[in-house]
């Protein structure tokens, strides 16, 4: 087992999942409040969303937007393609792959959250977003069927994972081969000390869950995936106490790109 992973462990399961959904299912149904991260239509258009396409998202769902990168750029999304979130929070990132994917397409969303969920929902039905979908599931055990997946997204959510190898194992499970995973993500530069691991509040915001990043590689490619890029991303924890954790363990946003090979043992 990497070292990184070990303190993981010991963090109380039941109470981090509880931590998660108080804290998302606020940013769900307040995202006009100040929370220790930024949030909404400014961050994504620092980290490189296309304003012109924004516009055509339902704002009740770029102002939950909580990510930490830009990773559509990697991505290349083309017409016709299936395409999972893992981590969908309100659905910004669900609505931005549905209008590249077309309605010969498909973006199917997973979340734990209900609130999240249920808003996200709300704004298919409203803004007729019919090439989406939303479902209630945890990222460890997607509710997918195996080699049946174009691309992979996620953006901000597997650091927030206690179980990181079993969510890249699903990945490759459920990626065609061939397919694609790209996302943005939380890492660390140092590892963490037991002090911040063991935090579940830490863990809930994005911090206490971050691993090396070369850690974080190993695990993608250990699932049997290759990383073909590595890119970073323009962004910042808001409070003083995450920039002070932020600055001594070089805690930072990354955007990867990583491929199922064509010929492989999970299909
Ligand atoms: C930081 S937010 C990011 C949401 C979205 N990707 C975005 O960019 O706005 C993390 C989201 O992941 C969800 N989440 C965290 N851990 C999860 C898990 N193990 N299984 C399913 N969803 C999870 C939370 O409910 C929350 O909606």
């Amino acid at each position: 087992m990497l070292q990184s992973l070990k303190f993981r462990n010991q963090i109380n399961q039941e109470e981090l999942e509880q931590k998660v959904k108080k804290m998302y299912k606020a940013v769900a149904l307040h995202p006009e409040v100040t929370y220790h991260f930024e949030m909404g239509r400014a961050l994504a258009e620092r980290l490189g969303y296309p304003s012109e396409i924004l516009d055509q998202i339902p704002e009740e769902a770029i102002a939950s937007f909580a990510g930490v990168g830009y990773y559509f750029n990697l991505a290349q999304l083309k017409e016709g393609e299936s395409v999972v979130d893992l981590g969908s929070g309100s659905g910004m990132d669900v609505f931005y792959a549905a209008k590249h994917v077309g309605n010969r397409g498909e973006v199917i969303g997973l979340d734990m959250t209900r609130e999240q969920l249920e808003k996200s929902n709300i704004l298919k039905e409203k803004y007729g977003f019919w090439n989406t979908f939303f479902l209630e599931s945890y990222i460890e055990k997607p509710r997918i069927v195996a080699s049946s997946v174009d691309i992979v997204i996620s953006n901000g959510v597997i650091n927030l994972s206690s179980q990181k190898e079993n969510v890249f194992k699903e990945v490759a499970r459920i990626l065609k081969p061939g397919g694609r995973l790209a996302i943005s993500d939380i890492v660390t530069t140092l590892k963490l000390p037991k002090s911040i691991t063991c935090n579940v509040s830490l863990w809930a915001s994005c911090i206490g869950g971050a691993i090396p990043e070369q850690d974080y590689l190993s695990l993608i490619e250990s699932a049997g995936l290759k990383v073909e890029a590595v890119t970073p991303n323009p962004y910042e924890f808001l409070s003083r106490g995450a920039k002070g954790a932020t600055e001594k363990y070089g805690i930072k946003s990354i955007s990867i790109l990583a491929r199922k090979p064509e010929f492989n043992s999970f299909s």
